[in-house]
């Protein structure tokens, strides 16, 4: 039987979401398709994906449609078709600056690579002919797309206008068999979590605030990811994985 292939976008290091969803698919047999976004990071990335038996990774940053296109033509030229895509990928240079503070620069940059390239990959995808009758697409999002977090700021809108593209692809592609959903873990230490200020306090409230006083793990994170990306019944979904962070409100004393 062939063996199902995974392009997995948003790998930096073994902290990484993307990473722990990597795990789970290859615990699931899944050859892992990882891009990296330059040469420094690649050590980082082969880290993780060198356990796979990962030969072949792919340079990828958003707005570089020579390296997207490569990629897709690697897969045409090798006849490799896409089961799941992974949409790992976050960036907002001016994500320490309060949201009024933010210039129309940064948040356009931002929207491009933490929202948009979710549409320009899946469409490169779509032109090629390369995803498969049945494919998935998963990416990260994050409950400041629903309330103001505090630290959060240009991302929250950010991830509202990712959750709606979600919606607006799945309701798009469904005709095509092809389901597209979001996570939404609560915070986790990862290199771009380190760039929003206060993140600790931020994993802690968090904990605080979960009625398990605790936050959800990478691979707890990766097994739900799996259940979604596999499970032909959701499609269109923002899944939290926030060990009911949400659900709760607590009295500051
Ligand atoms: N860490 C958290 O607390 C948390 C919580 C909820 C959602 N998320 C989301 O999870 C996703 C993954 O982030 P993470 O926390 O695992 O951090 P991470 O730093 O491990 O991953 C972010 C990835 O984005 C990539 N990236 C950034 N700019 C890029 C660009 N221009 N082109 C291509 N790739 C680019 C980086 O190379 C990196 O691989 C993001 O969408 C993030 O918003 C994170």
């Amino acid at each position: 039987m062939r063996k199902k292939n995974a392009l997995i976008v948003g790998i930096a290091n073994k902290s990484s979401i993307s990473a722990g969803i990597a795990a789970e698919l290859h615990t699931h047999g899944y050859n892992i398709l990882p891009t990296y976004i330059n040469e420094k990071s690649l050590p980082f990335v082969k880290e993780v994906t060198d356990e796979y038996g990962v030969e072949k990774l792919f340079p990828f940053v958003v707005g570089d449609d020579e390296q997207l296109q490569g990629l897709v033509d690697h897969f045409t030229e090798n006849g490799i078709r896409i089961d799941v895509v992974v949409h790992g990928i976050a960036f907002a240079s001016e994500i320490k600056k309060e949201l009024h503070e933010v210039s129309w620069k940064s948040f356009k940059q931002s929207t491009r690579i933490s929202a948009f390239s979710l549409v320009e990959i899946t469409r490169k995808l779509l032109e090629a002919d390369v995803l498969n009758p049945g494919a998935s697409i998963l990416t990260l999002s994050y409950r400041g797309s629903q309330v103001a977090v505090e630290g959060y700021n240009m991302m929250g809108p950010v991830k509202s206008i990712l959750e709606s593209l979600v919606r607006g692809l799945a309701s798009e592609l469904g005709g095509k068999g092809i389901r597209v959903n979001a996570v939404s873990p609560g915070p986790v230490m990862t290199r771009a979590a380190s760039g929003i200020k206060s993140f600790v306090d931020l994993i802690n409230s968090a904990q605080k605030a979960s009625p398990l006083d605790r936050t959800a793990t990478l691979e707890e994170i990766g097994k739900i990811s799996y259940e979604i990306i596999v499970n032909p019944s959701i499609n269109g979904s923002v899944y939290l994985v926030d060990c009911g962070e949400s659900v709760s409100f607590s009295i500051k004393c």
